[in-house]
């Protein structure tokens, strides 16, 4: 746990502002219901934290990180808004079942925790998720490919979730277009 602390510790300690949110959050805000509880899991600066409480959201912000957590902390600070962080390796028992009724997770990919993640929707909860694909066009994301998603994977993973966007253009078509790197995921519980 320290060792991957310490390594995204080092990776924002040369960042001082967050990140913007993920693409299929930022172009799915209509998405959002206009009040109640969301999870920012693994949220690294916490681009999609922010943008969910600018949303009007009840929002909880996780990550292993505690210099990420402190940006984020201060940009929440800075713009008015409260998040509530919690620094954390996340495992199936962090999560406590029907509490969000949105969470979002993006560029991290932990496969046993799929269940867990579903159970922690409310019903009509909404999942976000979009990460890296084996399949990607260029160098970006992780090399390892535990790390990275087999085609249609988040199809499988949240199958039990009522489908309600998929997107995985992979090196279809002009690939000067697009995300060509990234899955992107929405479901409805
Ligand atoms: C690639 S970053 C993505 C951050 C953010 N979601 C984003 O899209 O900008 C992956 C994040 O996952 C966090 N992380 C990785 N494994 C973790 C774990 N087991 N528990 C908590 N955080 C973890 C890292 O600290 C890092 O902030």
């Amino acid at each position: 746990m320290i060792d991957l602390q310490h390594k995204w510790d080092a990776v924002y300690s040369k960042a001082d502002t967050p990140t913007t949110a993920a693409e299929v959050l930022a172009r799915h805000q209509y998405l959002l219901p206009e009040s109640g509880r969301a999870l920012d899991l693994a949220c690294g600066l916490g681009g999609n934290a922010l943008f969910l409480a600018n949303c009007g959201l009840q929002v909880d912000a996780w990550d292993i990180s505690a210099a990420g957590l402190q940006i984020l902390r201060q940009a929440a600070i800075d713009q008015g808004l409260h998040i509530a962080t919690r620094q954390c390796h996340i495992g199936t028992e962090t999560l406590t079942p029907q509490t969000y009724d949105v969470i979002v997770i993006c560029r991290f990919l932990d496969r046993t925790l799929c269940n867990a993640i579903m159970a922690a929707l409310k019903p009509g909860g909404l999942l976000f998720y979009q990460t890296f694909t084996r399949n990607k066009l260029d160098q970006q994301g992780p090399s390892n490919p535990d790390y990275l998603l087999a085609h249609n994977e988040l199809l499988t993973l949240f199958s039990p979730l009522n489908l309600v966007f998929y997107q995985e253009y992979a090196k279809l078509g002009d690939v000067r277009f697009g995300n060509r790197n990234e899955a992107c995921f929405i479901g409805q519980k």
